[in-house]
């Protein structure tokens, strides 16, 4: 029963695992609403030594994300009312049918249903069969998978590896390739149905504000001249970026989203004006986040930091940091598009005084268990890092709640850019939580959801992190040696 492995194989398992064992510990993947981390930051890669943590989660979702892809609008089982493949659809989220008028005595098929049933709207019920239709979860992934495998390419500290790999053939698949591309509209974005809908909604812009982080990895990718972002890829991904510009500027719906005064008007403005700095635009996309902060930012923060026009829906923690996540995205593409502008977007006051610190002060005080609203307690955290990074934490607040919250921020792939994280002790509150369980798992690369598919992903970054091996690292190179050999 004690059969003794051939030492061949706890070697075997040991130099599997060294690459691990030299890291630090990984998050759970999490999907942050929008973020637009600085570009000239990461392609400088001269980052703080606190940081293998956050640069391990990074590698890790990369892989993650990359096991999903690649993405098409191509991929999707229903047809977009125009019966272009190429069109994105996405169905409105908290729309549902009533079809006690149109006979509903038997049995209706979907595609009956989808046509000839009223819809109505009940705030913040997600109705399940919106993810029959995966186009706009295939871009949030896609959007992750852009930047972080851009930012594990600048890891690599290669002009070419797996990484930019992913990112080059992502880009094709869902953009320009004559097979699987998108046409560049939303015409049929978070779409209503029944025999009043078949069309776009302006709610719908929304579903593409992964551009935000599509722009910074593209552009962490040509600042350090990668080789495998080439001319070709660059100048066909402007031109398609140029085209869908045009329609977010003119379309109906893409003006509605652009007038609204509430999160879906500051994401508009993360969108565009992160797509105007894809095609070097960057004036306008300064024109365009200025505007924002002296136009409808102006009315959305109150003297006490509450945002009312988020505090009124079904889901207001969720909403109030939606919003902020847009603002705080913002105000960093203003930054990253004129450095020198005065005042900067964190800089800016409401009519009441506010500025986006006031915002997240205010949620720190919000429950969200008051709204039933636990379920997305994590998204706060990005946020609170991002404002002490930028306003300091002379009090050490920000610190003592990212501790108290539980949440190994630390270890986040947000912390990485969210630098410096003011209050002194965040490094050891990181490394002190620090465990080696997370990171075992190699990539899956390469897709299965279509063509074409992608280059194969290593087991783990090929990075050696400055952490060194801890004790509980030797615990699992024993563990490997003595135990896990014995399974077989
Ligand atoms: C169809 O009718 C049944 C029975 O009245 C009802 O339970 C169901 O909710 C109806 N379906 C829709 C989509 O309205
Ligand atoms: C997107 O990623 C999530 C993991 O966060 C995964 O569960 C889901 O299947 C992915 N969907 C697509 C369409 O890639
Ligand atoms: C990155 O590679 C260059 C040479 O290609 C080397 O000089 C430099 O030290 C490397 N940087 C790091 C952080 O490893
Ligand atoms: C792309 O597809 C269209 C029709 O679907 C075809 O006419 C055209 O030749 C194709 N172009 C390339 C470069 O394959
Ligand atoms: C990228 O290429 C440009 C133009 O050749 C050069 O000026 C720049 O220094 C290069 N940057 C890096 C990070 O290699
Ligand atoms: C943006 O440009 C328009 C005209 O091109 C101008 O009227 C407006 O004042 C500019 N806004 C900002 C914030 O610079
Ligand atoms: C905000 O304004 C103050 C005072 O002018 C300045 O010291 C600070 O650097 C500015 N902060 C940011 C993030 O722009
Ligand atoms: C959280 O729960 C609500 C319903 O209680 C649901 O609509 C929402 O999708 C959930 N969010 C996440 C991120 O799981
Ligand atoms: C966070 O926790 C660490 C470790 O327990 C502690 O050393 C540090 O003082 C705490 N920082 C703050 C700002 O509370
Ligand atoms: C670290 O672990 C301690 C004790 O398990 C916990 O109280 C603290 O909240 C954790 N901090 C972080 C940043 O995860």
């Amino acid at each position: 029963m004690l059969s003794i492995p051939p030492p061949s194989l706890s070697l075997t398992l040991l130099l599997l695992l060294l690459p691990h064992i030299a890291q630090g510990a990984t998050n759970p993947f999490t999907q942050y609403a929008v973020d637009f981390p600085d570009p000239a930051y990461v392609a400088a890669a001269d980052f703080p030594r606190n940081l293998a943590g956050a640069e391990d989660t990074i590698v890790a979702w990369a892989d993650e994300m990359t096991s999903y892809g690649p993405w098409s609008v191509t991929f999707k089982p229903v047809l977009a009312p125009s019966g272009d493949k190429h069109d994105y659809m996405s169905w409105a989220p908290y729309e549902w049918p009533n079809c006690k008028a149109v006979g509903n005595k038997t049995e209706l098929t979907p595609e009956q249903v989808w046509k000839t049933c009223p819809y109505v709207f009940r705030d913040g019920e997600v109705n399940p069969d919106r993810t029959t239709i995966n186009d706009f979860q295939s871009f949030f992934n896609l959007s992750d998978a852009i930047l972080y495998n851009s930012i594990a390419a600048v890891l690599q500290n290669s002009s070419s590896s797996v990484y930019s790999q992913n990112v080059a053939s992502f880009i094709e698949t869902w953009f320009l390739n004559n097979d699987t591309f998108m046409n560049p509209n939303l015409n049929f974005a978070q779409m209503n149905r029944g025999p009043n809908g078949q069309v776009g909604e302006f709610t719908g812009i929304l579903d593409l504000r992964g551009f935000a982080k599509i722009a910074s990895g593209i552009l962490i990718l040509r600042k350090t001249n990668n080789s495998d972002w080439t001319a070709d890829l660059d100048a066909q991904f402007v031109s398609w970026c140029e085209k869908y510009i045009d329609w977010l500027q003119t379309a109906p719906t893409a003006k509605q989203a652009a007038a609204s005064t509430n999160n879906h008007g500051t994401i508009f403005v993360s969108q565009l004006a992160a797509l105007k700095l894809l095609v070097q635009d960057v004036p306008t996309a300064v024109n365009l986040t200025k505007g924002y902060f002296n136009g409808i930012f102006k009315n959305q923060i109150n003297a006490n930091g509450d945002q009312p026009a988020e505090a009124s829906r079904s889901r207001p923690y969720h909403y109030r940091n939606f919003n902020a996540a847009g603002m705080i995205t913002n105000a960093h593409l203003l930054a990253y598009a004129d450095p020198t502008a005065k005042p900067s977007g964190w800089n800016f006051t409401t009519h009441s005084g506010a500025k986006i610190q006031a915002a997240i002060d205010f949620l720190m005080t919000v429950n969200p268990a008051a709204t039933q609203e636990t379920n997305v307690t994590t998204e706060i955290y990005p946020n609170v890092a991002a404002v002490a990074s930028v306003y300091g934490d002379p009090s050490g607040k920000y610190g003592a709640f990212l501790n108290k919250s539980g949440f190994a921020y630390a270890d986040d792939a947000t912390f990485l850019w969210d630098q410096p994280l003011a209050g002194g002790d965040v490094e050891a509150a990181g490394e002190a939580n620090h465990t080696a369980t997370a990171s075992l798992t190699p990539s899956a690369s390469g897709g299965s959801n279509g063509p074409p598919a992608v280059a194969p992903g290593p087991a783990s970054g090929g990075r050696v992190s400055v952490t060194g091996m801890r004790w509980i690292d030797l615990v699992c190179v024993f563990a490997v040696m003595f135990g896990l050999g014995h399974l077989s």
